[in-house]
C-alpha cells in the first residue's frame, strides 16, 4: 500500500500514523514497524483490548490505542502524516462515513496522505442480497432470520454498506485534493475502492 502511494505522490514522512477502525491490530502491528508512532482508533472496547494484547505480545510500544467516535473529539487538535482505513467504513452506514472521511481528512498534516478503503458494490448473490435486505430493512427482520439461522437472537447484522463514488469525491474535493488515485479490488461478495491522495 504503501509502495503504490509512493509510486504516485513520491516518499511518505514516516512520522504519526493513524488506523481507523484498527480492529485487532492486524494493520496497525505494520504500521508501527513504518512509522515513529501509530494511533490505532476504534469504537469497540473489545477489540482495543485485544489490540493491546496483541501489541504487548510483540513488545510493540509505539501505538497508541483510542476509543473512537464519529467527530474523532479524543484526537484533539493531533495532526497525522498517514491517514489509512481499511475494511472499515463498510460497518458504518454512509451517511455517517462521508461525515467521518471529513472528520478524518481535517487530521492530515500538510505533506500527508491518506488510504480510504470503501465498499463501492455488494456483489451479493440475489438470495443473499434479498436475506440482506429483509435483516437491514424490515424492522425485526434480522430478529426473524437470526431465529431461523440458529443464532443469538440479537446478533446484530454485519453491515455491508455501499459508498456512492461522486460524494466521496465531492468530500475529497471540499477537503482540497484534487489528485486521488483509486486502487479496486474484488473483496469478497464487494467490490471495494481504496482513494489515496496527498496534502500539498
Ligand atoms: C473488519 S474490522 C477491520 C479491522 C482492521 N482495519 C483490519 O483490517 O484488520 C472493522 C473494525 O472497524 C471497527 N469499527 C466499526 N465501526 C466503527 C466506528 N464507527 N468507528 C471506529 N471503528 C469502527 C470495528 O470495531 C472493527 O474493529
Amino acid at each position: 500500500m504503501l509502495r503504490k502511494i509512493e509510486e504516485h505522490f513520491g516518499p511518505v514522512s514516516r512520522g504519526d500514523a493513524l488506523d481507523f477502525g484498527c480492529g485487532v491490530g492486524r494493520l496497525s502491528i505494520p504500521l508501527a514497524k513504518e512509522f515513529n508512532r501509530v494511533t490505532g482508533l476504534d469504537v469497540s472496547r473489545a477489540m482495543l483490548e485485544e489490540a493491546s494484547k496483541n501489541l504487548a505480545e510483540r513488545r510493540i510500544d509505539n501505538v497508541d490505542l483510542v476509543e473512537s467516535d464519529d467527530v474523532l473529539s479524543r484526537l484533539g487538535d493531533k495532526r497525522f502524516n498517514f491517514i489509512h482505513t481499511y475494511i472499515v467504513l463498510q460497518h458504518i452506514s454512509a451517511k455517517r462515513g462521508y461525515v467521518i472521511v471529513r472528520n478524518l481528512l481535517r487530521h492530515l498534516a500538510s505533506g500527508g496522505t491518506f488510504f480510504i478503503h470503501v465498499c463501492c458494490r455488494r456483489n451479493l448473490p440475489l438470495v443473499r442480497e434479498l436475506v440482506y435486505f429483509c435483516k437491514t430493512k424490515i424492522p425485526g427482520g434480522y430478529i426473524l432470520f437470526n431465529m431461523l439461522q440458529g443464532k443469538k437472537i440479537s446478533e446484530p447484522v454485519m453491515e455491508g454498506n455501499e459508498y456512492d463514488v461522486g460524494t466521496l469525491l465531492k468530500v475529497f474535493q471540499e477537503a482540497g485534493f484534487e489528485d486521488v488515485m483509486t486502487k479496486l479490488e474484488n473483496r469478497s461478495n464487494c467490490l471495494t475502492a481504496s482513494f489515496y491522495s496527498k496534502k500539498d
